[in-house]
């Protein structure tokens, strides 16, 4: 396997205006994220809502540039040091968004939905892509004769499949799925998981699948990022990181997550006290607030990913072998 994306301490600060007179502040809601997505493989990035999942998202999308650090492409390196021309890429990656309501444009027929793509990155003919946008509907489970109706016409497994082939329409090698089934029932869940599986195997797609949903990220990773305050703090084959979590912030995750917590004598941990302001974030490990496991290195001292098995993790308390078995 090779790496079809490299990121080397990537970061995103965005400037916040918190009041009409005041300062804007940098808020960092992705720093120095390093980790690489090896193709045809899913990756899963999980973590709590605001822990930089999505602007995580934008970059490797390109909607957003990262304001510092490395990132390539398909061997197109698109920020840092000597960036190349990110427009080769614009048909390489492409996202599927959580709410299939309101990625859609209401106001378009399903068929003009598809094709935009298209129309923006080809110069193919009206003929040329009313083929492809069928080709993709059938790809996706739909039928030709849904071209020509309109998204309030579908269901929400349903529009979320018009997302999905509209975002395979470019022939792209990586899709980014942006909590994809999250506003979907549970039975619908996995009709679209099933999809997108399938998807996967035939047409050699790499995925970099978003979710807070540890029992569904169970199913269709191969391997986990767990994130936390903006920072990968495990990354792990999905076998690893369910039968031996490592960081304790995982293990709280887990542990919250009846059906994947590890058939452990371990103690469960829970998350207790509130995520840090990404403002003004912890010194030392963010996580040392809520860690039953810090002590006073973790409260000054940044731990960095670090080799652990098959596991990278950044955590003291299992650099130095202090922490309980799971
Ligand atoms: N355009 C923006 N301007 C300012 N701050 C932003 C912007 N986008 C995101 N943020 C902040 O960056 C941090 C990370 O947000 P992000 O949306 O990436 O989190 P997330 O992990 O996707 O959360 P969720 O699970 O709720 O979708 C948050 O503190 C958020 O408020
Ligand atoms: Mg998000």
């Amino acid at each position: 396997m090779s790496a079809i994306v490299t990121a080397e301490d990537v970061s995103q600060v965005y400037e916040v205006r918190r009041g009409l007179f005041q300062k804007p502040l940098g808020l960092k809601a992705v720093k120095d994220a390093s980790f690489v997505v090896e193709e045809g493989e899913t990756l899963a990035i999980v973590g709590e809502s605001g822990c930089g999942k999505s602007t995580l998202a934008r970059m490797l999308t390109m909607i957003e540039t990262p304001s510092d650090g490395n990132l390539t492409i398909d061997g197109v390196r698109i920020s840092g040091d000597g960036a190349g021309d990110a427009k080769k890429l614009r048909s390489t990656v492409q996202i599927v968004f959580q709410n299939p309501y309101g990625a859609l444009n209401p106001r378009q027929k399903v068929g003009a939905i598809i094709e935009e793509p298209l129309k923006i990155n080809t110069s193919l003919s009206a003929a040329e892509r009313r083929k492809k946008a069928e080709n993709a509907l059938s790809e996706v489970g739909l039928r030709p004769e849904h071209y020509g109706r309109y998204p309030h016409m579908f269901s929400g497994g349903q529009r979320q499949r018009i997302a999905i082939a509209r975002a395979i329409i470019l022939e792209p090698k990586i899709l980014v799925l942006d909590e994809p089934v999250s506003a979907l029932d549970v039975s619908i869940q996995a009709q679209i998981l099933n999809l997108l599986a399938d998807l996967q195997e035939r047409l050699g797609l790499t995925y970099v699948f978003i979710s807070h949903d540890l029992s569904v990220v169970k199913h269709v990773a191969d391997r986990v990022m767990v994130m936390y305050l903006g920072r990968p703090v495990e990354i792990a084959p999905v076998d690893a990181l369910y039968a031996n979590p490592l960081h304790p912030y995982t293990r709280a995750l887990l542990s919250a997550t009846p059906a994947t917590d590890p058939k452990s004598k371990g103690q469960r941990i829970k998350l207790s006290g509130e995520l840090p302001s990404p403002f003004s974030p912890p010194p030392g490990c963010s996580f040392n607030p809520r860690c039953p496991y810090a002590n006073e290195r973790c409260r000054t001292e940044l731990p960095l990913l670090t080799e652990h098995g098959p596991t990278r993790v950044a955590c003291f308390a299992v650099e130095e072998g202090r922490l309980p078995a799971a």
